[in-house]
């Protein structure tokens, strides 16, 4: 495909906003303290009203839970704790017949170490198991190779006495690698995406992708003792994800995959959509790691634009997920600078990945010390449950749930932001229902404007005779900018459309901290 054209009939993922869950901190309707399927069911009036067209559900499957369902024990069941099969086929009957698709979150570089492939792996050195997973023979005072687990801090082995071998796991030892070298393997896990496909899931979030292939001789680091996870790029990953795609393409529909490529380099993570049979979407993290700086986000604009147009490699934009501080918080706080970050997020050229919670401008949890859940101990704050009321309780009917709720949730819930048309809730909602109405936000080309002021970032995007112009004011000055063109403001941070603004010509002035959308004066 040309350089910055989409197809005149994109699939569906391309012109979609997605909606990320995190189930144990959605909605919790079983009265334990922890979100679940039937939670997720009972609010998707909430997903309509804002107008995304899909959830992405963290793991739901079996798991001991010891990093919270990405240790999955049986890839094709629920765990107890959120439903069962039926409440899942419930959920993605609901979720179509509202005509929004569902994306699963598929974890194929690890398993739980109770999943029953990895007890009889476990079970004897000559099991038929044993090689579904990296066992290297050594001694128990010296690890087979330097790599470190991402978390907890410590060699990314485990040595089993009773065989006398360590066990590769680049997370907990509960998570055990699964060795994609094996065919077998491959097939295996090939068959899980198979269960999901016939059950009707529109895709799958793959998660920590670009780790599935190794290098056999599982060679040191040459960086010295570190994580693989943030360089690691082994070509043989290369070609299971196109046996992937090939399990995906075999079915209608056009199922998606987005991958979990943990790659700082956009070149590199576009190669992740290999000559279009390789994923058909990838994370490009660049954007989590930039702070509230046009310039730095005039480079990441400019970095996914050069890295993906040219292989016809479909972008992606998030700013806040389960891992990480949520961007209000990473951005400081400011209410405004949440508000204009909605442009951010829903403007660019790609599809956006929006968090459960960033549309109530929720900040994280405060959890102190003998309240840690995460096995990482750092993410717990992200992971809050989400306020659905003002009162006591923020519709969770457990005297005390798993994580306390995020600050101001008497402000920052849905209920309340609903009925404020003022609401960043509905900024999220107007801007969602503008970008639904308009080709040019939800497919068109993209072009930065360069050399209008510092601190403002701006872009054009067209498609035909449809035409938007996105500006951000990303400092604390109120500035003005000369565009050379007339244009109308369509929609602004400070005030939406809904707060009764029609179409005005912009002067323009722009508010600190601000964004609009703009549209020409024909
Ligand atoms: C990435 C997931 O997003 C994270 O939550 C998880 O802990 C690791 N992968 C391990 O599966």
């Amino acid at each position: 495909m040309a350089p910055n054209v989409v197809s005149p009939t994109p699939p569906w993922w391309q012109t979609a906003v997605v909606y990320q869950i995190y189930p144990r901190s959605f909605c919790d309707t079983s009265g334990n303290g922890i979100g679940d399927i039937e939670g997720i069911r009972s609010r998707l009036d909430h997903l309509e009203w804002l107008g995304v067209d899909a959830l992405w559900m963290s793991p739901v499957f079996t798991s001991p839970m010891a990093d919270h369902g990405y240790d999955v024990a049986d890839y094709c069941d629920i765990d107890p704790l959120f439903g069962d099969l039926a409440a899942m086929d419930t959920l993605l009957a609901d979720v179509h017949d509202r005509g929004m698709r569902v994306i699963l979150d598929w974890v194929p570089n690890h398993t739980s170490d109770q999943h029953r492939w990895f007890m009889e792996s476990r079970s004897s050195n000559d099991n038929p198991r044993r090689d579904w997973y990296y066992w290297r023979e050594g001694t128990s005072d010296k690890p087979p190779n330097n790599w470190q687990a991402v978390f907890p801090a410590g060699p990314a082995w485990t040595f089993d006495e009773a065989s006398g071998e360590w066990y590769l796991h680049l997370f907990t030892p509960d998570q055990p690698d699964l060795n994609w070298n094996n065919p077998d393997v491959r097939a295996a896990m090939a068959d899980t995406l198979r269960f999901w496909l016939d059950r009707g899931v529109d895709g799958f979030r793959m998660d920590v992708v670009h780790m599935i292939g190794k290098d056999p001789t599982l060679p040191d680091l040459l960086s010295g003792p570190g994580s693989p996870l943030l360089e690691y790029d082994e070509p043989s990953t290369h070609q299971h994800l196109r046996e992937i795609r090939r399990v995906l393409d075999a079915y209608d529909g056009d199922r998606c995959s987005v991958g979990e490529v943990y790659l700082l380099e956009p070149d590199v993570v576009a190669t992740y959509y290999g000559n279009d049979d390789e994923l058909h979407m990838s994370f490009n993290f660049m954007s989590v790691w930039t702070g509230w700086d046009a310039d730095a986000w005039r480079r990441v604009v400019k970095g996914a634009q050069d890295a993906f147009d040219p292989v016809g490699g479909w972008p992606t934009w998030v700013l806040s997920n389960h891992d990480l501080p949520r961007h209000r918080q990473r951005f400081g706080g400011d209410a405004a600078i949440a508000r204009a970050a909605v442009l951010l997020l829903l403007c660019l050229r790609g599809t956006p990945f929006m968090y459960a919670g960033e549309e109530l401008g929720l900040v994280d949890a405060e959890v102190a010390p003998d309240q840690i859940q995460d096995p990482s101990g750092s993410r717990d704050g992200c992971r809050a449950p989400i306020p659905w009321e003002p009162g006591h309780g923020h519709g969770w009917p457990a005297a005390k749930n798993w994580l306390p709720f995020p600050p101001e949730a008497a402000l920052r819930n849905a209920q309340t932001q609903r009925v404020d048309p003022a609401s960043i809730a509905w900024l999220y909602k107007d801007v969602l229902a503008e970008r639904r109405g308009s080709s040019a936000l939800q497919r068109g080309s993209q072009e930065l404007l360069e050399g209008l002021c510092d601190g403002i970032l701006a872009w054009r995007r067209s498609y035909e005779d449809d035409e938007r112009i996105i500006v951000i004011n990303m400092t604390n000055e109120d500035v003005e900018i000369d565009l050379a063109e007339p244009t109308m403001i369509r929609m602004s941070s400070v005030a939406s459309h809904q707060n009764g603004n029609e179409d005005h010509a912009f002067d323009g002035g722009i508010p600190a901290n601000s964004g609009m959308i703009l549209v020409p004066r024909r």
